[in-house]
C-alpha cells in the first residue's frame, strides 16, 4: 500500500476518533449535569455505588419520572457503547491496515494477510464489545450468558456451522498453502482453472471457458487437487500416433522440428518425444513438453498438433487409422527376389572396394546379403566380440568408437558406401572397435561364407582391402589404449594372415 494511502487512512481515523471522544466527553458532561439536576430538583439521590436512586420520603419522584429517567439512562449507555465501538473499530482497522498491508503483505501471501486480518479483527471486536458493555452494565454478567447457555451455543453453532467450517478449512488451507493466486488447479470432479482469489469463505477459480467457479473452503478441503504452480515448469503430455511403417527415428526428428517454433513451449527444457505403446494398429507416441505459461496449455497443445499434421504431410508420415477400422487393401508390393538382388547389387556396385567385381560376382554377393536398419545410437558392432560379417552402409552414418574410462571416444565416422566390420571378418580377430549408428542407418550385412569365394577369385580385392585395414589399424594404434590392446601386425603379414584365416592358397 502506498504511504499516501496510509496517511489518508490515519487522517480519517484521527477525525473519527476525535469526534467520538469529543462526543463522549460532551455526553459525560451532560450526564453529570443532568444527574446533579435530578438530585437537587427531582427527588433523586446517589446510592452507595454512585448510581441514581429515587429518594424515599415525601419528595420522592413518582413512578412515571423514575421509568422515564431510567429509559434516558439506558439510551445514554447504549449510545456510549456505540460510540466506543466506533472508536475501537476505526482504531483496529487502522492498526491492521498498517500491520498487515505493510509488514505481513511483503513477508507472507496476500491471502493469508487478508484472512488473518479478518479473523483477528472479529476476535478483537468481540472482546472489545464485552469490555465496553460490561463497563456500562456492570450488573449484567455476559460471560455466563455465553458460556452457560447450552441453547445459545447450539443455536450459534448451527447458524455458523458452514461459516466456521469454511473459516477453519480456509485457515488449514492457508497454513498448508498448497496453491496461490495465479496457479492452475485441477479438481477431479469439479473442473480446472486459474485461481483468482482465496478468502476465508472459499476459492474463486477462472475456468478455461472464462467462467467463474466458486468453491467453498470446506468443500475444497475434501477434494484431491492437482496444482500446477505458476513459477514452476509444469509438463504437458500430447499424444499422437503413426502407422507402423513410419520410421521412429524420422518421426521423432520431424516432430521435434515441428514443435520447435511453437509459442509457449519452453526452451529451458528439451521436449521429450517417445513411443508410449505399441498400439493395436498404431505406434502410439507422446510428447512431453513444458509450457512457459501453463494456463495457456490448451492453445499450445492445439498448435503442436497442428504443426505435427503439416510436418507429417510434408514428410509422408501417416497417422494410423482408428484401431477398430477394418479395411481391405492390397498389401504393399513386395519386390521379387530378383528385383531385390538387383537393387542390392546396385548398392554394392557403388562401394569402391567392390568395383573390380564382375556383375555375376556382385549379384552373388547381393544374394547372400541382408539389409538391416539401425536406430540412432544403436550399437551395430561391439568391440571384443567375435565377428563373422561385414557391413556396407546404404543410408545414414556410423561412428567408430573406442570405449574409454571417460566414455566412448570417436575415432572415425563412416557414411554411405563405406564399409566396416571387415577386420574381424577377414582376420578372425575380435572386433577392434565399437560401431554405433549416428542416425537411422541402413546397412547391408555380408557374411563370411559369401565373401570367401569372391576373395578367392579376386586377389586384387584382397590387396585393396588389406591396405585399407592397415590404414585403419594405424589410426587405431595412434589411440593410446590400442597399443596394449592389439599390437599391429607388420604390413607384409596382413595378406598372409587373411589368406590363412580364409584358407586361401598363396598366389
Ligand atoms: P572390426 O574390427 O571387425 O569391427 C570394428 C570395425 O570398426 C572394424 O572392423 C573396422 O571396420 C572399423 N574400424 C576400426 N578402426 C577404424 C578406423 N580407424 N577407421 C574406420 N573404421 C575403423
Amino acid at each position: 500500500m502506498a504511504a499516501a494511502d496510509l496517511y489518508k487512512k490515519a487522517f480519517y481515523f484521527l477525525i473519527v476518533a476525535g469526534s467520538v471522544l469529543l462526543a463522549l466527553f460532551i455526553l459525560s458532561l451532560l450526564e453529570d449535569a443532568g444527574r446533579n439536576y435530578l438530585v437537587s430538583d427531582f427527588g433523586f439521590d446517589f446510592d452507595s455505588r454512585g448510581r441514581l436512586a429515587p429518594r424515599a420520603g415525601p419528595d420522592a419522584p413518582n413512578m412515571m419520572t423514575v421509568t422515564g429517567i431510567s429509559l434516558i439512562e439506558n439510551v445514554i449507555r447504549i449510545f456510549k457503547v456505540i460510540l466506543w465501538m466506533v472508536f475501537v473499530v476505526s482504531l483496529i482497522r487502522l492498526l491492521t491496515n498498517i500491520l498487515f498491508e505493510t509488514v505481513l503483505r511483503s513477508a507472507a501471501q496476500t491471502e493469508i494477510a487478508t484472512l488473518l486480518r479478518t479473523v483477528l479483527s472479529i476476535v478483537i471486536y468481540i472482546v472489545a464489545f464485552f469490555i465496553i458493555f460490561q463497563s456500562q452494565y456492570p450488573q449484567i454478567e455476559l460471560a455466563p450468558l455465553f458460556t452457560g447457555s447450552a441453547i445459545l451455543g447450539i443455536v450459534v453453532g448451527l447458524a455458523l456451522q458452514d461459516t466456521l467450517g469454511n473459516l477453519f478449512a480456509g485457515l488449514a488451507l492457508q497454513v498448508d498453502h498448497p496453491f496461490e493466486v495465479g496457479d492452475v488447479i485441477v479438481m477431479a470432479n469439479r473442473g480446472q482453472g486459474v485461481v483468482e482469489s482465496v478468502s476465508w469463505r472459499g476459492v474463486r477459480i477462472r475456468t478455461f471457458q472464462n467462467k467463474l467457479l466458486v468453491i467453498s473452503n470446506a468443500a475444497l478441503g475434501k477434494e484431491t487437487i492437482e496444482v500446477a504452480p505458476q513459477y514452476n515448469l509444469n509438463a504437458r503430455l500430447v499424444m499422437f500416433n503413426t502407422t507402423y511403417s513410419a520410421s521412429p527415428a524420422k518421426t521423432a526428428q520431424v516432430v521435434r522440428e515441428a514443435i520447435r517454433q511453437v509459442d509457449n513451449v519452453s526452451t529451458k527444457m528439451r521436449p521429450v518425444i517417445r513411443i508410449r505403446d505399441f498400439g493395436e494398429s498404431s505406434l502410439d507416441w507422446e510428447i512431453k513438453y513444458w509450457p512457459e505459461n501453463y494456463a495457456k496449455f490448451n492453445d499450445t497443445d492445439a498448435m503442436i498438433r497442428q504443426r505435427i499434421w503439416y510436418a507429417f504431410q510434408r514428410e509422408g508420415i501417416s497417422f494410423a487409422f482408428p484401431t477398430r477400422t477394418h479395411y481391405t487393401a492390397a498389401g504393399p508390393e513386395t519386390p521379387s527376389i530378383e528385383e531385390q538382388v538387383s537393387t542390392t547389387a546396385e548398392y554394392l556396385e557403388r562401394v569402391p572396394i567392390f568395383a573390380p567385381l564382375s556383375d555375376e560376382e556382385t549379384a552373388q554377393l547381393a544374394r547372400s546379403s541382408i539389409r538391416r536398419v539401425y536406430a540412432p545410437g544403436e550399437l551395430i558392432v561391439r568391440k571384443g566380440q567375435e565377428g563373422t560379417s561385414m557391413f556396407v552402409i546404404i543410408r545414414g552414418s556410423v561412428k567408430v568408437q573406442l570405449p574409454d574410462a571417460a566414455g566412448p571416444r570417436t575415432i572415425n565416422q563412416l557414411g554411405p558406401n563405406d564399409f566396416f566390420g571387415e577386420m574381424s571378418l577377414l582376420t578372425g580377430e575380435p572386433r577392434s572397435a565399437n560401431v554405433v549408428a549416428e542416425e537411422e542407418t541402413d546397412v547391408m550385412q555380408i557374411r563370411k561364407a559369401a565373401v570367401k569365394p569372391i576373395f578367392e577369385a579376386n586377389p586384387e580385392l584382397l590387396e585393396t582391402i588389406s591396405a585399407m585395414i592397415e590404414e585403419r589399424r594405424k589410426l587405431l594404434t595412434q589411440e593410446q589404449f590400442e597399443q596394449t590392446m592389439r599390437p599391429t601386425r607388420p604390413e607384409s603379414g596382413m595378406m598372409s594372415a587373411i589368406r590363412k584365416f580364409f584358407g586361401i592358397g598363396e598366389y
